[in-house]
């Protein structure tokens, strides 16, 4: 059984991102994971400020919704990063929420080339939706998740779900008639299959 932390970086309450993560949520309860599911529009996180108190022995000086999901993610054994496609990328609000982690670093008296500090060790997944479905839609988006969250955090990453042609949000979420929501329920249910 993992403790499984997925946050959500906006998205429509019951939009194509929601209905994605409710998949993937089913599955992974299915086979026998613990899944908490935060919003990040109820749990507001601002991005980071640079002003570096963490660095000093501080807390962080923002106090939001960042403070009661930092225990979450340290508790954690995956996170889930989810979000809708908005303008090629992930939403501001969950760019926001990874910035932060920016104060859960510690020091690190020997990083590995390219890293400057030591982050919790965990693994981590990827779930988007988006209008379009060309071969190009989600790169930016998939890009920066393998470079912040894979290879500068040093998440292990346990995969994705790139649901795309589920619409635009002029009109009703289109995913229940795309095959992405069985995959979600099956890629929570087999991503720790083979332990
Ligand atoms: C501000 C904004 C920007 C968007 N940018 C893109 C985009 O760059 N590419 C794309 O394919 N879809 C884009 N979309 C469409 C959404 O990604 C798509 O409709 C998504 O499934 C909406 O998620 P939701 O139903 O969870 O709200 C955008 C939508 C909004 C509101």
């Amino acid at each position: 059984m993992k403790r499984i932390l997925v946050v959500m970086g906006g998205g429509r309450p019951k939009g194509n991102t929601a209905q994605l993560v409710d998949a993937f949520v089913r599955g992974a309860e299915e086979a026998g994971h613990s899944v908490e599911k935060v919003s990040l529009l109820k749990t507001e996180v601002k991005g980071c400020l640079g002003c570096n108190a963490c660095r000093y022995g501080k807390p962080c000086v923002q106090k939001d919704g960042f403070n009661e999901l930092a225990p979450k993610i340290k508790q954690a054994d995956l996170i889930v990063f989810a979000s809708p496609l908005y303008f090629w990328t992930i939403s501001s609000k969950l760019k926001a929420f990874i910035e932060r982690f920016y104060c859960i670093a510690e020091e690190d008296p020997e990083p590995p080339y390219g890293r400057y500090e030591k982050y919790p060790v965990k693994d981590s997944a990827l779930l988007m939706t988006s209008a379009d479905e060309f071969f190009w839609t989600f790169e930016q988006a998939v890009s920066y998740y393998q470079f912040a969250i894979v290879n500068y955090i040093g998440f292990h990453d346990r995969g994705m779900v790139l649901a795309g042609g589920c619409g635009d949000t002029n009109g009703q979420p289109q995913i229940d008639k795309t095959g992405h929501l069985q995959e979600a329920y099956e890629f929570g249910k087999n991503i720790y299959r083979n332990l």
